[in-house]
């Protein structure tokens, strides 16, 4: 009779507690329903469609695919598109697809000459390794790493970032993000020197690439003899002087991520003032997709157009996501992200099943005044924005999971 009892109580408790589990999943709203069917055809097509290597890029105003062979620095956002999708889907095949996409980048770990090794290789074989923990994975992350950090001067206090072109030691603030590959690889691979070179970046371009309003200038060149500030001026924005939309969704990404992973004051309160300049930018749209230039429309001489830029709208939902769950008061940030994502998801700019190349997003620029990606799907806009999603289904508790 106790044994029965107790037999009973037990199952109680069990039965209660899977109820209240399956309760605190919540239901998913209409729109991301939609959103996460477009996402799971379109990746799954593009997988079968394109091959390992030559990943899908953007789309050329002929109407042909630009592809991103190696050592393009967009070429790791398709694979991690894959390993988002297979995250939020729970699909294997899309497993599959990631693993071999990763797997075509392994020569990236010999790339020395960019800064952009981060978003080569923490796109697509960190997140591989992040969400298998297959050790396969490490070698090439290591080696990556070591060429990364190997570009950090510490006279001048930053990650070069480009070798091509006449500046003396360019750092563009697109840098921000390969840090976190850093912060990363100094836990994983026992490297503190690389949290350092990560955080001294990240002071050095708080101190030097922003204005008085937080805005900030793309590029910063520097005199690597003595890490004197040489000339601030722009190379993808409308002027030295104006606000290039990606680049401040760039900088509010990186500062939100950095201080997730130092707990520096400092960071969290850059991360702050640069939401603040974006949300309360009087030049943003109502529907929150910016212009490739907040300053487009100050554009007295040109009369350019102020043409959309969804990627930057994505990098900025995904940061102000990120963003909402490090400070007390972050309502204001998660309500901005998902205002924005439910924009992107509408069908002005999210793909229907079978169209836009099999890229997810439409309506993106790359760099206006050099007539390159007006107007066109981007890998990275889709990367950005598969990551807001996740991260707003996480925050939500939301599980589609399929099975
Ligand atoms: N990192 C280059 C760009 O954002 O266009």
């Amino acid at each position: 009779m106790r044994k029965k009892i107790i037999l009973s109580f037990t199952l109680f408790v069990f039965t209660f507690y899977c109820c209240a589990q399956k309760k605190s999943l919540a239901e998913p709203e209409q729109w991301l329903k939609k959103t996460n069917e477009v996402i799971h055809y379109q990746l799954i097509k593009a997988a079968e469609i394109y091959k390992p290597g030559f990943n899908p890029r953007s789309v050329n105003p002929d109407g042909t695919v630009r592809l991103a062979p190696l050592p393009d620095w967009t070429a790791g956002f398709f694979p991690g598109s894959l390993w988002y999708g297979y995250e939020i889907s729970g699909d294997k095949k899309l497993e599959e697809q990631a693993q071999r996409f990763t797997l075509s980048l392994d020569s990236a770990r010999y790339i020395t000459n960019t800064h952009d090794l981060g978003f080569l290789l923490f796109c697509s074989y960190g997140n591989a390794y992040r969400i298998t923990g297959d050790k396969q994975y490490l070698p090439v992350l290591a080696d990556g790493a070591k060429n990364l950090f190997a570009r950090f001067n510490p006279k001048v206090g930053v990650i070069r970032s480009w070798d091509f072109g006449d500046w003396h030691y360019p750092v563009i603030i697109d840098n921000m993000i390969n840090l976190e590959y850093l912060y990363w690889a100094a836990k994983a691979f026992n490297r503190p020197l690389y949290t350092n070179a990560a955080s001294t970046h990240a002071m050095t371009t708080l101190k030097n690439h922003f204005r008085k309003d937080y805005s900030s200038y793309h590029l910063v060149d520097y005199d690597p003899a003595t890490g004197k500030v040489l000339k601030k001026m722009t190379h993808q924005g409308l002027s030295d002087e104006s606000s290039w939309a990606r680049g401040q969704a760039w900088g509010l990404y990186g500062y939100t991520m950095c201080y997730q992973n130092t707990k520096n004051p400092k960071f969290i309160e850059q991360a702050e003032h640069i939401a603040s300049f974006i949300m309360n930018n009087p030049h943003m749209p109502k529907d929150k997709i910016p212009a490739w230039d907040f300053d487009v429309h100050n554009a007295l001489e040109t009369d350019l157009p102020a043409i959309k830029d969804a990627s930057a709208a994505a990098v900025m939902a995904s940061a102000l996501l990120e963003l909402s769950t490090q400070v007390k008061d972050g309502q204001k940030y998660f309500d901005y992200a998902a205002s924005i994502l439910k924009t992107l998801s509408s069908d002005e700019y999210l793909a229907k099943p079978g169209e836009n190349h099999f890229f997810i997003l439409k309506h993106s620029v790359g760099a206006f005044l050099y007539d390159s990606e007006i107007n066109t799907p981007l890998d990275y806009a889709d990367y950005y924005y598969l990551e807001a999603i996740k991260r707003y289904m996480e925050i939500k508790h939301v599980n589609l999971k399929k099975g």
